[in-house]
């Protein structure tokens, strides 16, 4: 059984998230949100929250304790997030760590700049790529709400394929990523609808 820490665990991707790893794993989540109250239905057997701050180092540093994986699903200030996050593991020994970005980081997108807007995005990478932790970055295209599983994936290094995908797709890779030892660890994951 796998403990799972969600930060930022009321954004539109993390709460598709919530819903597949309920359904198809064993996980015990953890949320780790700035209102809870945001939340309904909240099994309790399965679930616990903790209403926070991802800039609080003190507090998660709290919620990471028994954790296997963390996963961040957050958007703002993102290179001072990843700074917290990155403390609050190494002192609290917590190494995997799936964190959602987002294609273009890197320039990868075949015909598309996205200038200054993505800066947070790539800092924020930059800091986990300069960790020793077993991240996976994802790097996913325009979020859509299909009722479909269909995605691949590209690395690093290769140019982005496509343009879309269902947040569905993306919370499938997340609790793949979540429950299998090893899995695209020390990787940084576009993820498309392929075409
Ligand atoms: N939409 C797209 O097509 C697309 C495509 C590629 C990448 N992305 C990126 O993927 C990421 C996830 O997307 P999403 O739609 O799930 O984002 P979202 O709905 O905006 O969720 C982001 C979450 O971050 C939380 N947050 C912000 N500051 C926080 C803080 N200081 N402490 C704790 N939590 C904080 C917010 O909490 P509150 O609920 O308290 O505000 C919110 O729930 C985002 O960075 C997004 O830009 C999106």
């Amino acid at each position: 059984m796998t403990n799972v820490l969600i930060i930022g665990a009321n954004g539109s991707l993390a709460r598709v998230a919530i819903d597949l790893f309920l359904k198809e794993t064993d996980a015990q989540l953890t949320l780790y949100l700035r209102n809870s109250r945001r939340l309904r239905n909240v099994d309790t057997n399965r679930v616990r929250v903790i209403e926070g701050d991802v800039m609080d180092l003190e507090k998660l540093k709290e919620a990471m304790i028994g954790q296997d994986v963390v996963y961040a699903n957050l958007a703002g200030n993102l290179e001072q997030m990843a700074k917290t996050i990155v403390d609050a593991m190494d002192d609290t020994d917590v190494k995997r760590l799936i964190w959602v970005s987002s294609m273009g980081i890197y320039n990868e997108v075949p015909g598309e700049s996205h200038g200054s807007i993505l800066n947070p995005y790539r800092k924020s990478a930059a800091v986990i790529e300069a960790s020793d932790l077993d991240y996976t970055i994802l790097r996913p295209g325009w979020f859509t709400n299909k009722d479909e599983i269909d995605y691949e994936t590209t690395q690093k290094g290769e140019p982005f394929k496509g343009h879309d995908v269902s947040r569905k797709s993306i919370a499938d890779l997340i609790v793949k990523l979540a429950v299998t030892p090893g899995l695209e660890v020390r990787s940084s994951l576009g993820v498309n609808k392929p075409e």
